[in-house]
Protein backbone atom coordinates (compact mmCIF):
# COMPACT_ATOMS: atom_id res chain seq x y z
CA UNK A 1 0.00 0.00 0.00
CA UNK A 2 0.82 3.73 -0.38
CA UNK A 3 1.80 5.91 1.96
CA UNK A 4 -0.49 8.79 2.71
CA UNK A 5 1.42 12.05 3.38
CA UNK A 6 -1.06 13.52 6.39
CA UNK A 7 -1.93 16.47 6.47
CA UNK A 8 -0.13 17.44 3.52
CA UNK A 9 -0.69 20.85 2.23
CA UNK A 10 -0.88 22.44 6.02
CA UNK A 11 2.60 20.80 7.28
CA UNK A 12 4.14 22.73 3.36
CA UNK A 13 1.85 25.94 4.19
CA UNK A 14 3.37 25.91 7.68
CA UNK A 15 6.83 24.97 7.06
CA UNK A 16 7.72 27.22 4.10
CA UNK A 17 8.14 30.49 4.28
CA UNK A 18 10.99 31.40 2.45
CA UNK A 19 10.94 29.87 -1.17
CA UNK A 20 14.80 29.76 -1.54
CA UNK A 21 15.63 28.61 2.28
CA UNK A 22 17.19 25.47 3.41
CA UNK A 23 14.91 23.13 5.13
CA UNK A 24 14.97 19.39 6.61
CA UNK A 25 12.92 16.74 6.51
CA UNK A 26 13.46 14.64 9.39
CA UNK A 27 11.80 11.88 8.26
CA UNK A 28 11.21 11.37 4.83
CA UNK A 29 9.43 7.64 4.91
CA UNK A 30 7.80 7.65 1.28
CA UNK A 31 8.96 10.98 0.38
CA UNK A 32 5.50 12.31 -0.04
CA UNK A 33 6.37 15.46 1.81
CA UNK A 34 9.80 15.97 0.83
CA UNK A 35 8.36 16.08 -2.44
CA UNK A 36 5.87 18.53 -2.01
CA UNK A 37 8.15 20.96 0.00
CA UNK A 38 10.82 20.65 -3.25
CA UNK A 39 7.33 21.84 -5.17
CA UNK A 40 6.83 24.86 -2.56
CA UNK A 41 10.79 26.09 -2.71
CA UNK A 42 12.26 27.88 -5.59
CA UNK A 43 15.30 27.15 -7.59
CA UNK A 44 17.23 28.58 -4.97
CA UNK A 45 15.71 26.56 -2.27
CA UNK A 46 17.31 23.21 -0.53
CA UNK A 47 16.02 20.28 1.07
CA UNK A 48 18.05 17.80 3.59
CA UNK A 49 15.70 14.48 4.11
CA UNK A 50 17.08 12.14 6.81
CA UNK A 51 15.32 9.00 7.82
CA UNK A 52 17.00 6.19 10.39
CA UNK A 53 15.58 3.21 7.98
CA UNK A 54 17.92 2.92 5.09
CA UNK A 55 14.70 1.42 3.08
CA UNK A 56 13.18 4.57 2.94
CA UNK A 57 16.50 6.80 1.81
CA UNK A 58 16.95 4.19 -1.22
CA UNK A 59 13.16 4.47 -2.40
CA UNK A 60 12.85 7.85 -2.40
CA UNK A 61 16.52 8.35 -3.80
CA UNK A 62 15.32 6.00 -6.76
CA UNK A 63 12.14 8.57 -7.00
CA UNK A 64 13.53 11.56 -6.41
CA UNK A 65 17.29 11.33 -6.80
CA UNK A 66 18.10 13.16 -9.94
CA UNK A 67 16.77 16.51 -7.98
CA UNK A 68 20.03 18.15 -7.40
CA UNK A 69 17.80 20.83 -4.14
CA UNK A 70 17.52 17.22 -2.11
CA UNK A 71 20.37 15.39 -0.22
CA UNK A 72 19.20 12.77 1.66
CA UNK A 73 20.74 11.16 4.84
CA UNK A 74 20.41 7.60 6.28
CA UNK A 75 20.78 8.50 10.07
CA UNK A 76 18.83 9.09 13.66
CA UNK A 77 17.55 12.68 13.14
CA UNK A 78 18.46 12.91 17.63
CA UNK A 79 22.07 12.92 15.06
CA UNK A 80 21.05 15.65 13.01
CA UNK A 81 23.22 18.58 14.53
CA UNK A 82 26.33 16.44 13.87
CA UNK A 83 25.33 15.67 10.50
CA UNK A 84 24.75 19.14 9.35
CA UNK A 85 27.79 20.05 10.73
CA UNK A 86 29.78 17.64 8.58
CA UNK A 87 28.33 19.17 5.71
CA UNK A 88 28.77 22.46 6.82
CA UNK A 89 25.47 23.67 7.66
CA UNK A 90 25.11 26.33 10.25
CA UNK A 91 21.61 27.15 10.44
CA UNK A 92 18.29 26.11 8.71
CA UNK A 93 14.99 28.16 7.94
CA UNK A 94 12.65 25.43 9.29
CA UNK A 95 12.31 21.75 10.19
CA UNK A 96 9.63 18.98 9.37
CA UNK A 97 8.72 16.11 11.37
CA UNK A 98 6.36 13.19 11.04
CA UNK A 99 6.83 11.00 13.57
CA UNK A 100 6.39 7.72 13.70
CA UNK A 101 6.15 4.42 10.99
CA UNK A 102 5.56 4.44 7.96
CA UNK A 103 2.96 2.23 5.66
CA UNK A 104 5.86 0.57 4.22
CA UNK A 105 7.10 -0.03 6.95
CA UNK A 106 3.52 -1.34 8.41
CA UNK A 107 3.54 -3.46 5.28
CA UNK A 108 6.39 -5.24 4.71
CA UNK A 109 5.70 -8.36 6.89
CA UNK A 110 9.74 -8.92 6.55
CA UNK A 111 9.99 -5.77 9.14
CA UNK A 112 7.89 -6.87 12.04
CA UNK A 113 5.61 -3.75 12.92
CA UNK A 114 2.50 -5.54 12.09
CA UNK A 115 0.09 -8.11 13.87
CA UNK A 116 -1.52 -7.71 10.52
CA UNK A 117 1.07 -10.38 8.66
CA UNK A 118 3.54 -13.00 9.76
CA UNK A 119 7.05 -12.16 9.93
CA UNK A 120 10.18 -12.03 12.49
CA UNK A 121 9.82 -9.64 15.66
CA UNK A 122 12.21 -7.18 14.66
CA UNK A 123 10.80 -3.66 14.58
CA UNK A 124 13.90 -1.94 14.26
CA UNK A 125 13.40 1.03 12.40
CA UNK A 126 17.17 1.06 11.22
CA UNK A 127 17.85 -2.94 11.10
CA UNK A 128 21.76 -1.58 11.39
CA UNK A 129 21.86 -1.50 15.06
CA UNK A 130 19.57 -2.16 18.22
CA UNK A 131 18.03 -5.07 19.77
CA UNK A 132 15.20 -6.87 17.53
CA UNK A 133 11.90 -6.93 19.34
CA UNK A 134 12.70 -10.77 19.76
CA UNK A 135 15.68 -9.85 22.21
CA UNK A 136 13.95 -7.25 23.68
CA UNK A 137 11.26 -9.95 24.78
CA UNK A 138 13.45 -12.60 25.49
CA UNK A 139 15.92 -10.14 27.50
CA UNK A 140 13.26 -7.90 29.68
CA UNK A 141 12.12 -8.54 32.86
CA UNK A 142 8.50 -8.68 33.77
CA UNK A 143 8.08 -5.73 35.81
CA UNK A 144 10.43 -3.73 32.95
CA UNK A 145 7.65 -5.08 30.15
CA UNK A 146 5.05 -4.83 32.08
CA UNK A 147 5.74 -0.83 32.91
CA UNK A 148 6.91 -0.61 29.07
CA UNK A 149 3.58 -1.75 27.61
CA UNK A 150 1.59 0.31 29.98
CA UNK A 151 3.64 3.64 29.70
CA UNK A 152 4.12 3.49 26.21
CA UNK A 153 0.56 1.52 25.33
CA UNK A 154 -1.04 3.13 27.52
CA UNK A 155 -2.57 -0.54 28.09
CA UNK A 156 -4.56 -0.84 30.95
CA UNK A 157 -3.93 -5.08 30.69
CA UNK A 158 -0.03 -4.37 30.54
CA UNK A 159 0.76 -6.44 33.76
CA UNK A 160 -1.32 -9.55 32.83
CA UNK A 161 -0.05 -9.46 29.25
CA UNK A 162 3.77 -9.00 30.54
CA UNK A 163 2.91 -12.02 32.71
CA UNK A 164 1.65 -14.22 30.01
CA UNK A 165 4.67 -13.08 27.71
CA UNK A 166 7.30 -14.41 30.61
CA UNK A 167 5.38 -17.66 31.41
CA UNK A 168 5.20 -18.82 27.74
CA UNK A 169 8.94 -17.45 26.99
CA UNK A 170 9.74 -20.35 29.43
CA UNK A 171 8.49 -23.36 27.25
CA UNK A 172 9.25 -21.50 23.64
CA UNK A 173 10.91 -18.19 23.04
CA UNK A 174 8.77 -15.68 20.64
CA UNK A 175 9.87 -15.63 16.93
CA UNK A 176 7.30 -14.08 15.38
CA UNK A 177 4.54 -11.30 15.14
CA UNK A 178 1.30 -13.54 15.11
CA UNK A 179 2.56 -15.49 17.84
CA UNK A 180 2.89 -12.66 19.67
CA UNK A 181 0.01 -11.00 18.59
CA UNK A 182 -2.29 -14.49 19.28
CA UNK A 183 -0.95 -14.20 22.84
CA UNK A 184 -2.17 -10.43 23.80
CA UNK A 185 -5.41 -11.38 21.86
CA UNK A 186 -5.79 -14.74 24.31
CA UNK A 187 -5.11 -12.27 27.36
CA UNK A 188 -7.51 -9.72 26.71
CA UNK A 189 -10.04 -12.39 26.12
CA UNK A 190 -10.50 -11.99 22.06
CA UNK A 191 -11.34 -9.27 20.03
CA UNK A 192 -14.46 -8.28 21.60
CA UNK A 193 -15.87 -6.35 18.98
CA UNK A 194 -12.94 -3.37 18.89
CA UNK A 195 -12.11 -1.53 15.84
CA UNK A 196 -8.73 -2.09 16.50
CA UNK A 197 -6.56 -5.28 16.65
CA UNK A 198 -6.14 -6.30 20.87
CA UNK A 199 -2.33 -6.77 19.88
CA UNK A 200 -2.37 -2.88 18.76
CA UNK A 201 -0.81 -0.99 21.87
CA UNK A 202 1.69 -3.33 22.92
CA UNK A 203 3.23 -3.76 19.54
CA UNK A 204 2.90 0.17 19.54
CA UNK A 205 4.86 0.35 22.84
CA UNK A 206 7.71 -2.48 21.98
CA UNK A 207 8.29 -0.26 19.03
CA UNK A 208 8.49 2.63 20.94
CA UNK A 209 11.05 1.43 23.70
CA UNK A 210 13.66 -0.46 21.24
CA UNK A 211 13.42 2.39 18.41
CA UNK A 212 14.44 4.90 21.26
CA UNK A 213 11.40 7.22 19.86
CA UNK A 214 10.65 9.76 22.46
CA UNK A 215 14.93 10.32 23.32
CA UNK A 216 15.67 10.99 19.82
CA UNK A 217 12.52 13.59 19.14
CA UNK A 218 14.04 15.33 22.84
CA UNK A 219 17.42 15.48 20.99
CA UNK A 220 16.52 16.23 17.92
CA UNK A 221 14.55 19.61 19.11
CA UNK A 222 16.89 20.13 21.50
CA UNK A 223 19.51 20.26 18.94
CA UNK A 224 17.98 21.57 16.15
CA UNK A 225 16.15 24.87 17.53
CA UNK A 226 19.48 26.64 18.31
CA UNK A 227 19.85 26.17 14.07
CA UNK A 228 16.81 27.70 13.27
CA UNK A 229 17.27 31.28 11.75
CA UNK A 230 15.13 34.06 13.64
CA UNK A 231 11.28 33.92 11.57
CA UNK A 232 12.38 29.89 10.64
CA UNK A 233 9.93 27.18 11.63
CA UNK A 234 9.30 24.18 13.68
CA UNK A 235 6.43 21.75 12.33
CA UNK A 236 5.93 18.17 13.92
CA UNK A 237 2.60 15.66 12.94
CA UNK A 238 2.31 13.15 15.95
CA UNK A 239 0.22 10.42 16.34
CA UNK A 240 0.57 9.31 19.67
CA UNK A 241 -0.24 11.43 22.65
CA UNK A 242 3.15 10.68 24.74
CA UNK A 243 4.85 12.51 21.66
CA UNK A 244 2.47 15.30 21.10
CA UNK A 245 2.83 15.96 25.33
CA UNK A 246 6.71 15.77 24.58
CA UNK A 247 6.38 18.48 21.99
CA UNK A 248 4.18 20.68 23.52
CA UNK A 249 6.13 20.63 26.82
CA UNK A 250 8.89 21.80 24.65
CA UNK A 251 7.19 23.99 23.00
CA UNK A 252 5.73 25.79 26.27
CA UNK A 253 9.41 26.08 28.38
CA UNK A 254 10.73 28.08 25.16
CA UNK A 255 7.94 30.31 25.25
CA UNK A 256 8.72 33.58 26.95
CA UNK A 257 6.33 34.32 30.03
CA UNK A 258 6.17 38.19 31.80
CA UNK A 259 6.24 37.29 35.38
CA UNK A 260 5.53 40.67 37.66
CA UNK A 261 8.09 41.38 40.03
CA UNK A 262 7.34 42.61 43.40
CA UNK A 263 9.27 45.94 42.94
CA UNK A 264 7.55 47.00 39.92
CA UNK A 265 7.85 45.69 36.19
CA UNK A 266 7.97 42.20 34.73
CA UNK A 267 11.03 40.18 34.17
CA UNK A 268 10.83 37.65 30.81
CA UNK A 269 11.11 34.22 32.01
CA UNK A 270 11.47 31.03 29.67
CA UNK A 271 14.20 29.02 27.84
CA UNK A 272 16.15 30.73 24.92
CA UNK A 273 16.08 30.36 21.73
CA UNK A 274 12.02 31.87 22.28
CA UNK A 275 9.55 30.39 20.41
CA UNK A 276 5.88 31.86 19.33
CA UNK A 277 3.51 28.97 19.29
CA UNK A 278 0.89 29.53 15.83
CA UNK A 279 -1.90 28.64 17.10
CA UNK A 280 -2.33 27.20 20.99
CA UNK A 281 -4.40 24.37 20.02
CA UNK A 282 -3.05 21.49 17.86
CA UNK A 283 -4.44 21.26 14.18
CA UNK A 284 -6.10 18.13 13.09
CA UNK A 285 -7.19 16.69 9.72
CA UNK A 286 -10.38 17.62 8.33
CA UNK A 287 -13.41 15.10 7.76
CA UNK A 288 -12.44 14.45 3.89
CA UNK A 289 -9.00 13.28 5.34
CA UNK A 290 -10.59 11.09 7.61
CA UNK A 291 -12.36 9.51 4.96
CA UNK A 292 -9.32 8.83 2.92
CA UNK A 293 -6.99 8.45 5.39
CA UNK A 294 -7.74 6.71 9.04
CA UNK A 295 -3.74 7.29 9.90
CA UNK A 296 -4.52 10.75 10.04
CA UNK A 297 -7.59 10.10 12.76
CA UNK A 298 -4.65 10.37 15.78
CA UNK A 299 -2.75 13.57 14.08
CA UNK A 300 -1.95 16.51 15.77
CA UNK A 301 -0.01 19.35 14.44
CA UNK A 302 1.98 21.61 16.00
CA UNK A 303 3.72 25.10 14.78
CA UNK A 304 6.17 27.43 16.10
CA UNK A 305 8.28 30.27 14.82
CA UNK A 306 11.78 30.79 16.33
CA UNK A 307 12.19 34.19 17.71
CA UNK A 308 15.67 33.95 18.86
C1 LIG B 1 5.30 8.61 9.21
S1 LIG B 1 6.72 8.22 8.34
C2 LIG B 1 7.06 9.64 7.38
C3 LIG B 1 6.23 9.71 6.13
C4 LIG B 1 6.60 10.82 5.17
N1 LIG B 1 6.38 12.13 5.72
C5 LIG B 1 5.87 10.66 3.87
O1 LIG B 1 5.16 11.58 3.46
O2 LIG B 1 6.00 9.62 3.23
C6 LIG B 1 7.94 8.31 9.54
C7 LIG B 1 9.35 8.01 9.06
O3 LIG B 1 10.24 8.54 10.02
C8 LIG B 1 11.28 7.66 10.22
N2 LIG B 1 11.79 7.91 11.56
C9 LIG B 1 11.15 7.70 12.73
N3 LIG B 1 11.94 8.04 13.76
C10 LIG B 1 13.10 8.49 13.22
C11 LIG B 1 14.32 8.99 13.77
N4 LIG B 1 14.52 9.05 15.08
N5 LIG B 1 15.28 9.39 12.92
C12 LIG B 1 15.10 9.32 11.56
N6 LIG B 1 13.99 8.83 11.00
C13 LIG B 1 13.00 8.43 11.81
C14 LIG B 1 10.70 6.29 10.03
O4 LIG B 1 11.71 5.38 9.66
C15 LIG B 1 9.67 6.52 8.93
O5 LIG B 1 10.20 6.26 7.67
Amino acid sequence: MRHFPVMLDACVDALVQQPDGCYVDGTVGGGGHTEAILRRLSSDGSLIGFDRDEEAIVRVQKRLGSEARLSLIHSNFANMAAMLDVRGVEAVDGLFLDLGVSSFQLDEAERGFSFQSKGPLDMRMDQSEGLTAQEWIAQTDETEMANVIYTFGEERAARRIARAIRERRLERPFETTDDLAALVERVKGGRRGARTHPATLTFQAIRMVINRELESIESVLNEMLKRIRVGGRLVVLTFHSLEDRLVKQFFARHTPREVSLQEGGVRIEGERPFVRWISKKPMCADEEELKINPRSRSAKLRVVTVEG
